[in-house]
């Protein structure tokens, strides 16, 4: 096949292309269309936090059925918002992990199915990948090498970024993802789902130092973290305020979930910290839902101007799962020359648990 077919090959051997890419993995459904050169065109997303939110969190098997229903519409929509249509599109990426199995092969059968009928690429994206590069959605842009902390609903990790494909695992969460302390520690104090948004939310008029919560591992001396002994902290302040006083009042609650953000933003700073301090490196990347918040991005802002760094965040609307970060690590991939554009064979794997490193490149990951 020739590269002219589906993308736009200049003169210096460089190739314009539109990626259209699906991400599934979890709740939220979301389409995006990016072009190589040009970068994000369009994106389109659709959250199912409304449909979760009654049984406490997510059900996979309502996840995969909503999928699904709003796939095709949503890839539809960002092909009008583009003024764009199905000729103009070059290669097909979509999550393929790690992820609810259900949910990912959703996003796989549609993204493969759509690039089986054009005999386009099909490109397999891991999900943390998505969200290591979606910074660089943002402008002004970090350059690499950069220390990146992504913080998600099911990870947490300190990476050493050298380029698309080259990241190097520096530390990671023994136990809980940060994202899951925070929903955890809500869903204690009676914060429904998604506790995240919602405890950070009531935490803005709490007094975090009524409550002197443990901060994990901030000594270990490594780049680990843990955060399943938090909740169980957190589980024990809820029950001795319910034996003194009956029930939670909102201030209560206020103050507990300022007291809990304030022990995740200190052991994730002061780790990210530690980090650029070890490496050497003077960016700093958040990345992943928890990136949302307010409390690490002001935390994280002032004490890398204090040492004469950045720190760089991805758009908000990108911090959560979106189909942009997907489309654009395709991107990213293809500029660096790690996709086989000419495999348009179509078999394909979904893979529910997956090593961010397994798509490294090879010797690019010892830390
Ligand atoms: O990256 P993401 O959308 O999904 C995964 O790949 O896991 O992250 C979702 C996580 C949830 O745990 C959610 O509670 C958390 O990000 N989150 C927040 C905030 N917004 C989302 N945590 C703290 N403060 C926020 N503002
Ligand atoms: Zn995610």
């Amino acid at each position: 096949m020739q590269l002219e077919f589906y993308g736009l090959l200049r003169p210096d051997r460089t190739l314009i292309m539109i990626i259209i890419g699906f991400e599934s993995s979890c709740d939220e459904t979301g389409v995006a269309l990016v072009c190589t050169e040009r970068g994000l065109l369009s994106h389109a997303l659709h959250s199912q936090i409304d449909m979760h939110r009654e049984y406490g969190g997510v059900v996979p098997e309502l996840a995969s059925r909503d999928h699904i229903r709003r796939i095709i519409p949503l890839a539809r929509q960002v092909l009008a918002q583009a003024g764009l249509g199905m000729d103009d599109i070059g290669a097909v990426a979509y999550t393929a992990g790690p992820g609810l199995a259900g949910a990912l092969l959703v996003g796989a059968s549609v993204a493969q199915a759509f690039a089986w009928a054009r005999q386009l690429p099909a490109i397999p994206i891991h999900h943390l990948e998505g969200h290591l590069l979606s910074p660089l959605l943002a402008t002004p842009r970090p350059g690499f090498p950069f220390v990146a902390l992504l913080v998600s609903g099911g990870h947490t990790q300190l990476m050493r970024v050298e380029g698309v494909g080259r990241y190097a695992l520096l530390g990671e969460t023994l136990d809980d993802a940060a994202g899951e302390a925070f929903d955890k520690s809500a869903k204690l104090m009676g914060l429904g789902y998604p506790g995240g948004p919602a405890l950070s939310r009531l935490a803005e008029r709490g007094d975090a130092r009524l409550h002197e919560l443990p901060r994990p591992m901030l000594h270990s001396g490594d780049l680990d973290f843990s955060f399943s002994g938090l909740k169980t902290a957190v589980l024990t302040r809820v029950r001795a305020l319910e034996k003194t006083h009956g029930a939670l009042s909102g201030e209560h609650v206020a103050d507990l979930a300022a007291a809990t953000e304030a022990a995740i933003v200190d052991v994730l700073a002061a780790k990210s910290l530690k980090a650029i301090e070890r490496t050497g490196i003077s960016r700093l990347v958040v990345a992943g839902g928890v990136g949302a918040n307010r409390h690490l991005r002001e935390r994280l802002t002032a004490a890398m101007r204090a040492r004469g760094g950045e720190v760089f965040f991805p758009p908000l609307e990108f911090c959560t799962d979106n189909g942009a970060m997907i489309a654009f690590a395709a991107a990213q991939r293809i500029k660096a020359g790690l996709v086989d554009l000419g495999d348009t064979r179509h078999a394909f794997t979904i893979r529910p648990r997956w090593d961010l490193q397994d798509v490294c490149l090879p010797a690019a990951c010892d830390a």
